[in-house]
């Protein structure tokens, strides 16, 4: 069954969005990538442009494969152009209202075999399937950030989930190049349940003045081997995006580890995000 797939969606274009259509793309299935204006879809498009254009530039692709896999990926704003998907990845953001009109939509849209799956990282995978007639073909498939890079993706099965649903998207997982993990429908999944209390530490430590930005970080990409310290990576990851699943998880478990620090919900009400806004613990203008 799974070898028949060739057509995804992919609703949203953001950030996250615009690397899953790449990642798809990459691996040979036919995209159509919707988002809700043409100005967003222009958006969208020039971010999967950038980053196939430095691949050509790092020599990591000929410019004929750039043309080949953008050649896979078709843009709309109509989500009526997915009434043909097999498989669609939502990744609008983080708000129960807009997955609510956008699952509405694929409900109505989809054939019944279509699988839905969301890339929430703060919102409850079951929650959105009940918001469908098909609960048992909604399943989270969580990418991280940059997704066209990091291997991992978590299979988030629900309740209602078919273990079919949940076999099917780890096939799919494998076929774009990513690790599957297969996880239940708990706030944070598993790698966000230990990712972002450590991030919250790592802002404390730095709201308690114990060490500069550049010494935190630092310290963990010397003393662990990470790649990058946790206040560069709450930056990429979007300050609200930490803060979005931090408010999950202390909902679900009240356990203070998951408070979010005083100086990260502050730097998010002035819309200082991280990356994405331009200015978050360093300057990305
Ligand atoms: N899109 C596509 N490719 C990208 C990219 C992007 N946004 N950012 C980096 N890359 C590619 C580069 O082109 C480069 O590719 P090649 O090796 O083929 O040349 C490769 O990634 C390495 O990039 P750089 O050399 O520029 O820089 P780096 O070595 O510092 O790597 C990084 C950058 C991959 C982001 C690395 O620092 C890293 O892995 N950081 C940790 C990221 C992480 O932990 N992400 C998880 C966040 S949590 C999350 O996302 C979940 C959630 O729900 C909140």
């Amino acid at each position: 069954m799974v070898q028949e797939f060739d057509k995804v969606g992919v609703v949203g274009l953001g950030a996250m969005g615009a690397g899953i259509a790449e990642v798809f793309a990459r691996a040979g299935f036919t995209v159509t990538g919707v988002e809700i204006d043409s100005a967003a879809v222009d958006l969208g498009r020039d971010r999967v442009h950038a980053s196939m254009d430095k691949a050509v530039h790092k020599g990591k692709l000929t410019e004929a494969e750039r043309d080949s896999i953008l050649g896979r990926i078709a843009f709309s704003t109509a989500r009526e152009d997915l009434a043909n998907a097999d498989f669609v990845v939502e990744a609008v953001p983080e708000s129960i209202e807009i997955k609510r009109d956008v699952f509405a939509d694929l409900d109505r849209v989809c054939p019944p075999g279509t699988i839905l799956a969301t890339n929430t990282s703060s919102l409850s995978v079951t929650e959105i399937a009940a918001l469908t007639g098909r609960p048992e073909k909604v399943v989270g498939l969580h990418f991280f950030n940059p997704a066209p890079v990091m291997k991992l993706v978590e299979v988030v099965g629900t309740v209602g989930t078919s273990p079919g649903t949940v076999g099917v998207t780890a096939e799919v997982a494998k076929r774009i190049g990513k690790t599957p993990v297969t996880v239940s429908d708990r706030a944070g999944f598993v790698a966000n349940a230990l990712l972002v209390p450590y991030i919250n530490d790592a802002i404390s430590v730095y709201e308690r003045r114990i060490a500069s930005r550049e010494e935190i970080d630092t310290a963990i990409t010397k003393a662990a081997g990470f790649p990058m310290g946790p206040l560069t990576l709450a930056d990429l990851v979007g300050l609200d995006v930490c803060v979005a699943v931090m408010d999950v998880l202390w909902e679900e478990f009240r356990d203070p580890r998951y408070a979010a620090t005083p100086l990260l919900r502050r730097m998010v009400s002035a819309g200082m995000l991280g990356r994405k806004s331009g200015q978050g613990f360093y300057d990305h203008s």
